[in-house]
């Protein structure tokens, strides 16, 4: 396919232009209990609301509407766990009946319309039913990463006050079992909100007490609720009610509760699985995440059931579930037909298996794309991907706040060429402008912040949960009439985007998006650390990984070794394993401006033995290259001032 076929420019143009005629026309492939008199009102909430006036909900299109379409049989869910060794098949037919009776349940439990409602579960096919019981029934779910923290889990509770908690006993990571219910009971005595029961589910790698009066076993409500032929109808809600709540970092430790809509986003994602993944009904599509994060929200949940296809829940890794061949039994077994990873994981597979051994060992006949996105894939992986597969590897851009790709190769269209290092075109809908420090609009090949024009297409969020000024002030403020993506890049004289990096404290670990600034409340919470500076540092296998450094109060006499071994256990525990902190270094000092502020960026560049210029408000040259000195002796950092 070449760019002369792609309908893109055409499809693109027509979105901006028309942007009313266009979306109504895509809502067309979703059933309204009461059709909306128009797909934008500019005069709603913060920048304008999608859809305002239509009425419909999201498990009905994603469930009851394929089985009252003679979908029943096919399958909806293959769930494969390397981890429990467990496999499981799950039609649209009992899907339908695992959803109402999960949303008989909650409503037993007291939760109604707009109630919210915590999922802190693994990847099993539970927490899907949690997910769309609560879609069924109009409460608003989050659903919260199991690789989090106590502390994280509490801020969440807090912020979302839900009404009950849905969770099961244990995660299975290859190394050990993660038990969830001492986490959970931890995060419910740090949380000020009490929720009115937990719903646990468990699981036999590690089965959690419960806690007579607020914990019910899943099992035995699930049993009797069947048994009492319990069930729950699909109930109305408004296309511009929350679907969910999904908390990301923020450049604060106060994660930020991003809103996703009901009409928008289904419109949206369904446009998305033709258009962008040229997926079709009864295909197979396969997201390698975790629900815990927006791929896995938008593209194992909602997107490939909204359209109708079957979705694969994998609860393993990419490599050591037994091995590097992992991904590509999967494709064989189930013939998936499109498949998308973030680069860390191919990163992870071309380690162990450089030359695709495993790969040739399997079918994968029946792969037409890879899709990658979460942070930046470098070429030598898109590369290495492309050549040992014999597919198309589409990198594509998008954020928690978008919902779904801001850029990317519309391959449903007609892809465009691929540019090795580019995250393709906008998606329908979004205007892209690549910005100076003034904001304004700055021309190809140049670096600068990347700005979405307002209004932000349906799908992205309009809100932050009960915080419309805190989603002003973050997004909207610097750039008028712009939302903030908070990207660096550029785009090229043919229009691809190229993601560079972030503007704020946030980074990419493995795919996992943290925030530096949440990991320095951390260090800084230390009894003996006077001063810390965290940032992002290269790494072969997870992009980034974060180093934290540490001043130490002066008449500390304790060994700057015993505090550091403490500084990383304290992140693990409050913020979880996934952040992946394990360097902490004591300096006597950190580099900073006459003015006072910690040189992070600098201190980035000589870690990552980039060139680096001496910036010309630094307070004391020699503070850089006690940084370097330090670095080096934990074997980082070679280079040395261009
Ligand atoms: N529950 C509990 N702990 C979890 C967890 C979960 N759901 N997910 C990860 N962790 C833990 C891991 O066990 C590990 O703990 P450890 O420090 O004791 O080893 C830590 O968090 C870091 O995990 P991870 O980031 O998975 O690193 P890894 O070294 O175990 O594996 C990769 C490396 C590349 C294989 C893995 O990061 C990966 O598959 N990444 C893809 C991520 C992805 O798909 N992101 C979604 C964006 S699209
Ligand atoms: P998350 O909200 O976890 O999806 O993380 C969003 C951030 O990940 C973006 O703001 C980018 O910094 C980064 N990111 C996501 N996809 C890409 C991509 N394809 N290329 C480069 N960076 C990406």
């Amino acid at each position: 396919m070449t760019i002369e076929v792609s309908r893109y420019a055409e499809v693109h143009t027509r979105s901006i232009r028309d942007p009313e005629g266009f979306w109504r026309e895509a809502a067309r492939a979703i059933d309204w209990f009461e059709e909306p008199p128009r797909a934008f009102d500019p005069a709603l909430g913060v920048y304008g609301r999608w859809f305002p006036g239509g009425v419909t909900n999201v498990c009905h299109n994603a469930v009851d509407r394929h089985v009252a379409a003679g979908r029943g049989e096919q399958p909806a869910i293959f769930y494969d766990s390397p981890v429990a060794g467990a496999k499981r098949t799950v039609t649209y037919g009992e899907l339908q009946v695992e959803v109402s009776v999960l949303a008989g349940m909650l409503r037993e439990l007291g939760v109604g319309k707009g109630d919210r409602v915590v999922v802190y579960m693994p990847m099993i096919p539970e927490a899907m039913f949690a997910m769309l019981a609560c879609a069924r029934i109009g409460a608003i779910h989050s659903v919260v990463f199991g690789g989090f923290a106590a502390a994280e889990l509490a801020g969440r509770i807090e912020d979302a006050q839900p009404k009950v908690i849905l969770s099961a006993s244990c995660g299975i990571e290859p190394s050990r079992v993660v038990p969830y219910k001492p986490l959970l009971d931890l995060a419910l005595t740090m949380a000020k909100h009490q929720p009115d029961a937990c719903l646990i589910f468990q699981r036999p790698q590690a089965e959690a007490k419960l806690q007579p009066g607020r914990d019910h076993d899943w099992e035995t409500l699930r049993a009797a609720a069947r048994a009492a032929g319990m069930a729950s109808e699909c109930v109305p809600v408004e296309a511009t009610e929350p679907l969910y709540i999904l908390y990301t970092s923020g450049t604060t430790g106060k994660p930020k509760g991003v809103v996703r809509d009901t009409g928008g986003y289904m419109v949206a994602l369904r446009w998305s699985m033709e258009g962008l993944y040229h997926v079709a009904p009864g295909e197979v599509f396969w997201s390698a995440s975790d629900i815990g994060w927006v791929v896995g929200h938008s593209y194992i949940v909602y997107a490939p059931l909204l359209a109708g296809c079957t979705t694969v829940l994998y609860e393993g890794k990419p490599v050591g579930t037994p091995d590097a061949g992992a991904f590509w039994r999967v494709v064989e077994d189930y013939r998936v037909a499109a498949l998308f990873t973030a680069p860390t994981a191919l990163r992870a597979i071309k380690k162990e298996d450089p030359e695709g051994a495993m790969m040739g060992a399997h079918d994968r006949s029946s792969l037409r794309t890879l899709f990658l996105a979460g942070e930046r894939a470098d070429p030598d992986t898109v590369e290495w991907a492309q050549a040992k597969l014999g597919v198309p590897v589409v990198d594509h851009w998008w954020q928690t706040e978008t919902g779904w790709a801001i850029a990317g190769n519309p391959v449903g269209l007609g892809a465009l060429p691929i540019r090795v290092g580019s995250t393709g075109v906008p998606m329908p809908g979004y205007q892209v402008d690549i910005l100076d420090e003034g904001g304004h609009p700055i021309g190809p090949d140049r670096m600068g912040s990347i700005a979405i024009k307002l209004p932000l297409p349906p799908g992205c969020l309009p809100t932050l949960w009960q915080q419309d000024e805190r989603f002003r002030e973050s997004y909207l403020q610097e750039f008028p009439g712009y939302y903030k993506t908070a990207d660096a890049g550029f785009r090229d004289a043919e229009g691809q985007l190229f993601i560079m990096g972030r503007t704020d404290d946030i980074i990419n670990v493995a795919g996992h998006r943290l925030s530096t600034g949440g990991m320095e409340e951390v260090l800084a919470a230390h009894a003996d650390v006077a001063e810390c500076a965290v940032i992002g540092i290269h790494d072969e296998l997870k992009g980034e990984v974060p180093c934290g450094f540490l001043v130490l109060k002066a008449g500390v006499s304790r060994s700057p070794a015993d505090i550091e071994k403490e500084i990383v256990a304290l992140v693990r525990e409050r913020i979880g394993p996934v952040a992946a902190f394990r360097l902490a270094i004591t300096v006597n000092r950190l580099p900073k401006t006459r003015s006072g502020k910690i040189l992070r960026g600098t201190m980035k560049k000589i870690a990552d033995a980039q060139a680096w210029n001496m910036p010309a408000t630094i307070d004391d040259p020699a503070t850089l290259d006690e940084i370097a000195v330090a670095l080096q002796a934990r074997g980082l950092a070679k280079a040395t001032a261009a």
